[in-house]
């Protein structure tokens, strides 16, 4: 990292200690840390992560970091106040809001995401990209997740940060997310040098189910073997273990893993039925996927499900079934 990197990540693990502090032991931070523990997010947790709180003042931060003698340039440059481009004054970018540390892949604190308390849109404030804050590099919390991802020879997927700081309650260690639901290049790389299988893990809501149909194809195409874990509808990760408990939620882990093929034959299946040409297309979408099953186990499993779901012959699918192309291989 360069030195003015440095200083930028100095920055960061400045406040955040500070931010911490007013969260746990002062009056400006009851009002969240009530709200936190509301939501089963523990003490321990919040420590181990160290979440805080961003007071509701305009000049708090800006003020923080010039008594420290940092230079303000620097800390907008950092994203963590903005200027008026006008006067080029500044004045803090983050008011009243938890703030939920990222680390990038080495550890080191270089950027937030900023929840709100009091229902002020937006309800996600997210630092804007920077030189060490880049959301199309950063995987949520690889730097803890390294160690069983490497042992499980898996990564876990999720929508939200608080998804998995609250997973990190729990036995299940191999999770991590996007700063958002975009997947990009260098995402995919990433993926592909950590593990060989890749579980998604999104929201039951209609937006968690199309990111998960999108990336899902887009993780397969590029090598990796992709399941689904399905979230009862309506219901995030988080929602999931307040209202039924780790050890079910482990054992969701455990237990309900379906191959990404397998889980969109299913969500395909309903529109198929009374649409000839949706069922064309769909059988036509799920026997290109197949073609990047390279277990051919798993590919025989597959398709007979699928010709069972769809009731078709299980040699028209195979028949039509490209060719593999080795050049992800
Ligand atoms: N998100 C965002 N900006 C928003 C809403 C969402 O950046 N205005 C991102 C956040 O990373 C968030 C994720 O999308 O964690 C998933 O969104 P959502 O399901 O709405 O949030 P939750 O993580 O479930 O947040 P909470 O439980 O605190 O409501
Ligand atoms: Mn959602
Ligand atoms: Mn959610
Ligand atoms: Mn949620
Ligand atoms: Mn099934």
């Amino acid at each position: 990292a360069s030195d003015s990197e440095i200083q930028l990540i100095k920055i960061h693990e400045y406040m955040t200690d500070l931010y911490h502090h007013i969260l746990m032991h002062t009056k400006e931070g009851e009002e969240a840390l009530k709200y936190l523990e509301d939501r089963g997010f523990t003490p321990e947790i919040i420590r181990k992560e160290k979440i805080g709180i961003a007071p509701d003042m305009r000049d708090f931060t800006k003020n923080a970091l010039s008594d420290k003698g940092f230079s303000l340039e620097l800390a907008f440059q950092a994203g963590i106040i903005s200027r008026n481009e006008e006067n080029f004054s500044y004045y803090d970018r983050f008011n009243g809001r938890i703030m939920i540390p990222i680390r990038n892949h080495q550890g080191y604190i270089v950027g937030y995401t900023a929840r709100s308390v009091d229902g002020r849109e937006p309800k996600y404030l997210n630092t804007p990209e920077t030189s060490i804050f880049q959301k199309r590099r950063l995987l949520y919390n690889l730097s803890d997740a390294r160690k069983d991802i490497r042992k499980q020879d898996e990564v876990i997927l999720m929508e939200g940060h608080l998804d998995i700081v609250k997973v990190k309650m729990t036995s299940v260690g191999n999770v991590i997310g996007l700063m958002g639901t975009a997947l990009s290049e260098q995402h995919i790389q990433s993926l592909n040098r950590l593990a060989s299988n890749v579980t998604l893990m999104f929201d039951g809501d209609d937006a968690g189910q199309n990111a998960q149909l999108s990336l899902g194809a887009d993780l397969l195409e590029a090598g990796l073997n992709v399941f689904v874990i399905s979230m009862p509808k309506g219901m995030d990760p988080d929602e999931y273990i307040e209202k039924n408990g780790k050890v079910a939620f482990e054992n969701l882990v455990k237990n309900e893993k379906r191959h990404y093929i397998h889980f969109k034959a299913e969500y395909l299946l309903e529109e198929s039925m009374n649409n000839d040409m949706a069922f064309s297309n769909n059988i036509r979408t799920l026997t290109e996927h197949l073609k990047y099953v390279g277990d051919q186990v798993i590919k025989d499993r597959l398709i007979q499900h699928i010709s069972q779901l769809y009731k078709v012959d299980r040699q028209s699918i195979e028949q039509n079934v490209p060719t593999p192309s080795y050049d992800h291989a």
